[in-house]
């Protein structure tokens, strides 16, 4: 009899194959690959025969992906850009169309978050100005320069790497959840525009992830979040299958409840809002004595509900 592993297993191997089918030859390009869920999806596709083209600003941790998608005998070229920078990103996008052609799948990852309060954010505008620059205003230009190309071609793909809390909103994301929303609500304006030239556009709207993105957030240890192997797997399943949304099962049944019962599902949120607090990092003062949240236990029983039902969505 086959044991739940070996269906993952099985899954998995269906779905490496697949994406071979999908991508060998093809020419990816992943914002944010220096990192976290950029990183792990760049290797599964470098080793599915995509030629990748890694982007981000660290250059030594780009070289390494690169160098490991190399090694494991696949394709991939550093482009050292900082997409914050409306000039960098156009010299990105002339070079991609000069050298390879512009590129079959854009998956637009690259990204920055802050979780604050709105409280402390008052005097902070410029969190609204650097999360917009990167979420939104140089995810939009990427997708200007490159998506010309695919149509002409009839063939491409954008893969948005979203966050769950778009479909919900979040205390103490304001900068963060408005420009990831931008930048969403830009994607399925575009998208029935140029699905009858072959283009698709899929928003992955991710829960919670393991990565250096989370980790000033003490309270995020409590909560159960998916490995950057997990999450690559998503943007694998994404470029193979070409959904429009590809979202968490329980994230369904939320918006179902927040669409029914809106002032309930925000006096939800305001409870999540007052059993937790700004992190050290947020406050800016260094002291995590308030990162203990106070109902501990029941975030504990959130985690253990949530991560059962999230094994059901793998
Ligand atoms: N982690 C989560 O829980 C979670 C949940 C939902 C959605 N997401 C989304 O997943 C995506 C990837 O995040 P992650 O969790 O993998 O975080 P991460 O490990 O911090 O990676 C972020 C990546 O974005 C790149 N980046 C940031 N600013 C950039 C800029 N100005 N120009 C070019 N590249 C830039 C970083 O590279 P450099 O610093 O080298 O430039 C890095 O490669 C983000 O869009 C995030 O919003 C994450």
């Amino acid at each position: 009899m086959l044991d739940v592993r070996s269906i993952v297993g099985l899954r998995r191997l269906d779905l490496d194959e697949r994406l071979r089918d999908t991508v060998a030859g093809s020419v990816v390009m992943v914002t944010g690959a220096s990192s976290g869920i950029g990183a792990a999806a760049a290797r599964s596709l470098g080793r599915a025969g995509a030629t990748l083209l890694l982007v981000a600003r660290s250059e030594d941790r780009l070289q390494a992906v690169a160098q490991e998608i190399v090694e494991a005998g696949g394709s991939a070229k550093v482009l050292l850009t900082d997409l914050a920078d409306p000039a960098a990103t156009q010299s990105l996008v002339d070079g991609v169309q000069r050298d390879h052609g512009g590129v079959d799948v854009l998956v637009s990852n690259a990204g920055r978050s802050i979780r604050r309060s709105i409280e402390l954010s008052y005097g902070r505008f410029h969190d609204f100005q650097r999360t917009i620059d990167i979420n939104y205003l140089g995810a939009v230009q990427l997708v200007l320069g490159l998506l010309p190309t695919m149509r002409e071609k009839r063939r491409g793909h954008i893969v948005n790497v979203s966050s769950l809390g778009v479909l919900f909103g979040a205390p103490r994301f304001a900068a963060y959840l408005g420009s990831k929303s931008a930048f969403d609500a830009f994607l399925r304006c575009v998208a029935p525009e140029v699905r009858g030239d072959g283009v698709a556009i899929t928003s992955i709207y991710m829960p919670l992830v393991r990565t250096p993105m989370i980790e000033a957030t003490q309270v995020y240890g409590l909560l159960p979040g998916l490995t950057p192997d997990e999450a690559a797997q998503r943007v694998c399943r994404a470029i193979v299958e070409r959904p429009v949304c590809m979202a968490p099962r329980l994230a369904r049944a939320g918006c179902l409840a927040r669409d029914m019962a809106p002032a309930t599902f925000e006096r939800l949120l305001e409870s999540v809002y007052r059993v937790s607090d700004d992190s050290a990092a947020a406050r800016g003062d260094g002291d995590a004595r308030f990162e203990v949240p106070r109902f501990q236990f029941v975030l504990e029983q959130i985690g253990r509900v949530t991560s059962r039902l999230r094994s059901q969505d793998a």
